[in-house]
């Protein structure tokens, strides 16, 4: 038997062994989520929350990597609803993405079945109310993607696994901030930082065990640094990737970012503050949860630790130690494959520069020049039933225009499979952060002033990680690479969601002219129809 016939023969064993496997191994999951309003008071004062279940925050999606989840999402709010799955990458399936540009928002009073797959992921995600300004009052969770026990984890398993949803916090609802920014105003400062819906919640452990703390920040606008009194962070996974495990004392984490850590519990047994605090504002606030020791009958006393004094320089660089793990598995093992991200040349690049204009009087923010509007019918609707007048492709430049801002609806075509370079250029005083559903994208650099070719050669093209929300720093740049591998229209937005909610976002058309199910799947059979796709048939 020659070499080629025996590894064919050894392919095609794999192929027919690994479509059992997938026909074994991917259980579905069946939730039923009903949205209703109700009252807490997180910061001393009742106010209207948004709840899951009855739950603030909503429940904690725990799934394995390739399970199915059919979420019935029913809405009994007085407003259309949507959730997004944040860094779920929603593999051929845009239709499951939950932003107005993919889905009808779910009228109240009904009800919208999601089906997907958290195909080949892994880590720490989130999900959050993607319509009007709900975010700002719950409806958010944790998604976490655990591993299927035939693939080693490269950390060992913890004692215990503790998620904290950690964000800035206003006690207006969300129909007052709302108002405030619909009148042309910006927002005010947030009144507080929440730690899982509370400003005082205690995470209990034994000394010399090993716990597993999942961060993210679900809040509004302002970046938060997280540190655990006395005690390190091995920091293991970021957004689905394995980082090389370095120990931190303290993790500065950006809106809509996600890191998990591991903590010893190697000191006296005590009680010890866990703190987010406020990064990068003038005003600092702080919320306090408490690590406590088993038997420990010793309270925390003193001030918390204080995050560390410089804050934007000390930030860039901490974001450079994040390096991928080369050797380390992911949801799958040995995920880079042969495929080496620094090894390709981009088939383009687009430089896209955020601004904060005034728009007929009213506060507006931008993506080259352009504030976006989402139309009533979706994008991926539009699409599907070629309807008209939804949107142009040409309604919004890959370069920053330098024109006066405008508001439209902002779509980027690109081809399936490009693989593209994306600059993120900030020329504000504050700090930024930026989202792209349907993929994670290789984090090549970040550096002050103005970005040019000659910073190419300060990338990383050797170890960068992938993740699906990065920070842009004040008058600077980030720069990433994305590989265009899913097809769909998928939406890039500001992760602070002021910014999301008056314009600054955009859709990248990812596109091939030949329709095929192995590219994309089909409009789903239950899907909501609206706007000019109202009275049309799947
Ligand atoms: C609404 O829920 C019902 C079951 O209660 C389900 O049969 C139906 O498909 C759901 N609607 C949508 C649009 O998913
Ligand atoms: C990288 O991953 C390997 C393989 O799982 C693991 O043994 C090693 O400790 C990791 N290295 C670092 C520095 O995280």
């Amino acid at each position: 038997m020659g070499r080629t016939v025996a590894l064919h023969l050894i392919v095609g064993v794999l192929a027919v062994l690994s479509l059992f496997l997938v026909n074994a191994e991917d259980p579905y999951l069946y939730y039923t989520w009903t949205v209703t309003y109700g009252t807490v008071s997180p910061l001393g004062v009742p106010q209207q929350v948004i709840l899951i279940n009855g739950q603030f925050p909503g429940p904690k999606l725990e799934v394995v990597t390739n399970n199915n989840i059919i979420l019935n999402l029913i809405n009994k709010l007085d407003e259309p609803f949507l959730l997004t799955w944040n860094g779920i990458k929603q593999r051929k399936n845009s239709w499951q993405d939950g932003v107005l540009g993919t889905n009808c928002p779910i009228p109240p009073n009904s009800n919208f079945t999601f089906k997907f797959q958290a195909k080949d992921q892994i880590g720490t995600y989130t999900y959050f109310p993607s319509t009007l300004m709900h975010r700002a009052a719950g409806g958010f969770g944790a998604l976490n993607i655990y591993h299927r026990s035939v693939i080693p984890i490269p950390y060992p398993a913890p004692d215990d696994d503790f998620t904290l949803l950690i964000g800035d916090w206003f006690k207006s609802s969300h129909k007052t901030l709302q108002h405030i920014l619909d009148s042309g105003r910006s927002l005010p400062f947030p009144d507080g930082v929440l730690v899982n819906g509370q400003t005082t919640t205690t995470f209990g452990g034994d000394k010399g065990k090993i716990y597993m703390f999942r961060i993210s920040n679900v809040g509004f606008s302002t970046s938060l640094n997280f540190r655990i009194q006395d005690h390190t962070m091995k920091l293991v996974e970021v957004e689905g990737s394995h980082v090389m495990q370095n120990e931190y004392d303290s993790l500065d984490v950006h809106v809509g970012q996600s890191v998990a850590v591991l903590v010893t519990l190697n000191q006296a047994p005590k009680d010890y503050y866990i703190v987010a605090s406020t990064r990068f504002t003038r005003r600092v606030l702080t919320a306090t949860a408490i690590l406590h020791y088993t038997n420990s009958h010793t309270l925390v006393s003193g001030p918390p630790p204080a995050a560390p004094a410089t804050a934007y320089h000390w930030s860039m660089q901490q974001a450079r130690t994040y390096r991928w793990n080369l050797t380390a598995n992911a949801a799958r093992p040995n995920p880079q494959g042969s495929f080496h991200y620094g090894m390709i040349t981009p088939t383009g690049r687009i430089i896209f520069e955020n601004s904060a204009p005034l728009i007929n009087g009213k506060q507006r923010y931008a993506v080259n020049g352009v504030s976006h509007v989402s139309p009533d019918t979706p994008l991926k609707l539009a699409d599907y039933f070629n309807i008209p007048g939804v949107y142009s492709l040409n309604s919004i430049q890959t370069v920053p225009s330098g024109a006066t801002a405008t508001v439209g609806t902002s779509v980027i075509p690109c081809s399936l499979h490009d693989f593209i370079e994306i600059v993120f250029q900030n020329n504000e005083m504050t700090m930024q952060s930026w989202h792209l559903d349907g993929y994670d994208f290789w984090v090549l650099g970040y550096g002050r002033g103005q970005w040019s070719e000659a910073k190419r050669r300060t990338y990383n093209l050797v170890d960068a990680f992938t993740r699906h929300t990065v920070q842009v720093y004040p008058n600077s740049w980030t720069a990433i690479y994305a590989s265009l591998d899913n097809q769909g229209m998928w939406n890039l937005r500001s992760a602070k969601w002021e910014r999301q909610y008056l314009g600054q976002q955009l859709y990248l058309r990812v596109w091939t002219p030949t329709k095929s199910l192995a590219n994309e799947y089909d409009i789903p059979s239950n899907v909501l129809l609206c706007g000019k796709a109202a009275k049309l048939h799947p």
